[in-house]
């Protein structure tokens, strides 16, 4: 019988001594789909992949890939998969076409297939005019790019990928997404990957996982989590820092219920949003406070993110450059 399924997580728990870095995560990833397990730092998200890897055991529950339990034959089930670790590990003394060569030995690739399947790793990551330069030498997008290509030489059905764009920047994060986006289409690779960037989940996965301290707290298309969250519309309004609890103040005041977040004041719309927005830029005006931006928005993957764990989300003003979403981050 043909397995529906890429991969399938049933009710895994994975403690360290006391502590379940995974704790009862059960998920089912479609053949051919592109699946991000969304979540801040700690959250669980190597764990999970180091047991899709079989490099970590379960401390309870079951995980099967392609149909094949990982407990029983771990090796087959690495055959069909493709691995990108969170630390970029090419060869810094070796070519791009020797990193490939080594990889395409390690996994047995024939000879006869072998430079075949470089010509392929190369192209796809747009390095072949660098071929013969050292890996050392490449900036980090181009080193991210010549792993999940060097992941793919096997032709593997499922590729894992663990935060595979964090800490670089807008340009290079596309060129991985469309590199992602290709092999999905034209291979039927199924992809899994890890992100702490909520535009990456929203922009490039068909569904989302969102995971927190080790439980799966949310699973759906991104519309499905944005319609989840119940609102119809989000008010926003950007101040200065020691404008924020006079804003917060003012929100309350005309009826909204306000979430207070870097130098945002957020709240839920609600059916009368635009008469809101209106009393909300009177009340502000007569307190002197000049908002630096007012907005209504729908409901984006970040609010629902908000919504679910109260967790900051940080803007682009950290090492995430250039988008004006953000990253998870943990309140410190
Ligand atoms: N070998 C280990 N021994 C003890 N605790 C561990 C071990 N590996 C991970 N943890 C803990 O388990 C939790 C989950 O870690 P994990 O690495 O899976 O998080 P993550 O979601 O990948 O985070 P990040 O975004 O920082 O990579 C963390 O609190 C971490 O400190
Ligand atoms: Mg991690």
């Amino acid at each position: 019988m043909a397995e529906e399924y890429a991969v399938n997580i049933d009710n895994v728990v994975k403690k360290f001594g006391d502590f379940a870095a995974v704790n009862g995560v059960s998920l089912k990833i479609k053949k051919g789909e592109i699946f991000g397990l969304l979540g801040p730092n700690g959250a669980g998200k190597s764990t999970t992949i180091s047991m899709l890897l079989g490099l970590l055991q379960p401390t309870s529950g079951k995980i099967i890939i392609n149909g094949i339990d990982m407990q029983k034959d771990s090796s087959t089930v690495r055959s069909h998969v493709g691995v990108v670790t969170q630390e970029t590990v090419v060869e810094p003394e070796l070519t791009a076409e020797q990193n490939l060569m080594i990889f395409g030995r390690l996994y047995h690739i024939p000879k006869a297939e072998m430079q075949k399947s470089i010509e392929f790793a190369l192209k796809l990551s747009d390095l072949v005019q660098f071929r013969k330069a050292y890996a050392g030498t490449f900036s980090g997008g181009m080193k991210r790019r010549l792993e999940v290509s060097k992941s793919l030489m096997h032709t593997p059905d499922i590729i894992l990928l663990d935060e595979p764009t964090t800490g670089l920047d807008v340009q290079n994060r596309t060129q991985i997404w469309n590199l992602l986006r290709e092999i999905n289409k034209k291979q039927g690779v199924t992809i899994l990957m890890t992100t702490q960037y909520l535009e990456e989940a929203d922009q490039l996965c068909d569904r989302i996982g969102i995971i927190d301290h080790g439980k799966l707290i949310a699973l759906g298309t991104p519309d499905e989590l944005r319609k989840s969250i119940g609102l119809s519309s989000v008010i926003e309004v950007t101040v200065e820092k020691e404008d924020l609890q006079k804003v917060a103040a003012i929100f309350k005041k005309v009826g909204l219920e306000p979430t207070v977040l870097n130098n945002k004041v957020t709240a839920p719309g609600g059916s009368n949003a635009t008469k809101k927005i209106e009393m909300l830029l009177n009340s502000m005006s007569t307190s002197r406070i000049n908002a630096r931006n007012v907005s209504m928005h729908e409901p984006t993957i970040d609010d629902v993110f908000l919504k679910l764990t109260g967790s900051e989300v940080r803007d682009s003003s950290g090492e995430y450059q250039g988008s004006a979403r953000g990253m998870i981050g943990r309140g410190r």
